[in-house]
């Protein structure tokens, strides 16, 4: 890795820009602004902007993803006993909320698209089947029609897990609109971000009232997180930015993590299952301030993350590297492709400066999650864990410049391994 030349990453905090630093130090710096760290008039108008969005006639939002599907699940009735069907290839954070509402998971296999196979479905589901998790996995719409036709035939509840595709269309019809719940995702490296947060929208207002309910049962989100995440802006933002300048940023972003200044998008114990003493907590009004104003460009950001993945299909030529399916309505959150040997490409990556991502290197990731605690039996899912042993993602972030996207094509044409 060169010691000057800025680095191109595929996470860490890919949407954060000025903005969002400026109104970070504000509530961190401006003495005023102290009253309305967990309460105030962002969380109304966000709310708002959401419901506008979707045209929707509720929505709740929580302290992150996994959150909100730990409470849709609740409000779905989804308890002891009974069985939840999920796609493989997915979080570990999304099989925990299953888990902790006392279901279980049943996993089912994906298709090529990263997305769940229908035809695996029938097979998998039986009489205790309460809930569909339907994943648009990086911004890759599910096969909707056949999907809800077959919870439909056999009265399963939908969720639609759009933590990687909020804005992303299925036949002209936005995801998240398609099942009874549509969950969203503003962890830091999801479509919009405001370091941590997450949203269910749904149509039907009994159950809209009992997350409500729930919602409004929780605590607030502790003063110490709410800081932690607003320092994390300004962190990584400079971290990124200084990055390749002699290793400063990389210390910078090291340090901040060590002493627990940054937001962790995972923490130990829930890779092992557990939940953590912190989590869930209601969404604080400083984050929601962060989050407002994603929702007037997360269109124009889509349409930049397309633009990149169409110059990355046409313009890598290489036999060791497999692109993802060709949809039009994938808005690649990541660009996935699948080659025999991810770690070997990840490293060639950093020659030239370039970070790319992990998702998913495992069935239920990240790889550290051991899967028989999740109740996964290796060779369940077929395709998904050679998928998973096969993807790499490359960054489709907002803020590439041209320069970046040659820098990413020539990279992936200079790569050697055998030919998949
Ligand atoms: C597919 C998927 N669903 C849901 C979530 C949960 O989102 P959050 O990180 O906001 O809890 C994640 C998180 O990484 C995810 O990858």
């Amino acid at each position: 890795m060169s010691l000057l030349q800025r680095t191109i990453f595929t996470g860490f905090s890919p949407n954060s820009t000025g903005t969002h630093v400026k109104i970070a130090l504000s509530y961190l710096f401006l003495p005023w602004k102290w009253f309305s760290l967990r309460k105030g008039e962002a969380l109304e108008e966000t709310k708002q902007k959401i419901l506008d969005y979707f045209s929707t006639p509720h929505a709740v939002l929580f302290d992150s993803g996994r959150s909100a599907l730990f409470f849709a699940l609740k409000a779905l009735g989804v308890g002891e006993g009974d069985r939840v069907l999920v796609q493989a290839y997915t979080c570990v954070v999304v099989i925990n909320a299953i888990r902790w509402v006392g279901a279980e998971p049943v996993f089912v296999d994906i298709r090529d698209d990263y997305t769940m196979d229908p035809n695996d479905l029938k097979q998998k589901i039986n009489q205790k089947a309460k809930t569909l998790i339907i994943q648009h996995t990086f911004g890759q719409p599910a096969a909707l029609d056949a999907l809800c036709m077959i919870a439909k035939e056999h009265r399963l509840s939908i969720i639609e897990d759009c933590a990687h595709s909020f804005g992303v269309s299925y036949r002209g019809q936005y995801t998240g609109t398609f099942g009874d719940v549509g969950l969203f995702s503003f962890g830091s490296d999801k479509s919009m971000s405001c370091v941590r947060g997450g949203a269910v929208i749904v149509r039907d207002a009994a159950l809209a009232k009992k997350l409500e309910e729930m919602e409004r049962g929780l605590r607030p989100s502790s003063w110490v997180k709410i800081i932690q995440h607003l320092i994390h802006v300004p962190v990584f933002f400079v971290g990124k930015a200084t990055y390749g300048f002699f290793g400063f940023g990389k210390a910078l972003l090291f340090l901040a993590k060590f002493f627990h200044m940054t937001n962790r998008i995972m923490y130990k114990p829930e890779k092992r299952g557990k939940p953590v003493p912190f989590y869930p907590r209601q969404f604080p009004n400083a984050l929601a301030d962060l989050l407002k104003g994603e929702l007037n460009t997360i269109n124009t950001v889509n349409e930049k993350r397309k633009k990149i993945s169409f110059i990355y299909r046409a313009k890598i030529c290489n036999s060791s590297v497999q692109h993802p399916v060709d949809d039009v309505s994938f808005v690649p959150l990541r660009y996935t492709v699948r080659t025999k040997n991810p770690e070997r490409l990840r490293a060639f990556a950093k020659t030239y400066s370039i970070i790319l991502g992990d998702w998913y290197s495992q069935v239920i990731a990240p790889q550290t999650c051991d899967l028989s605690t999740f109740g996964y039996t290796q060779g369940e899912c077929p395709l998904a864990e050679r998928i998973a042993e096969e993807s790499v993602n490359l960054p489709t972030e907002r803020h590439m410049t041209e320069k970046d996207i040659a820098r990413v094509v020539e990279m992936m044409n200079a790569y050697t391994d055998h030919p998949v």
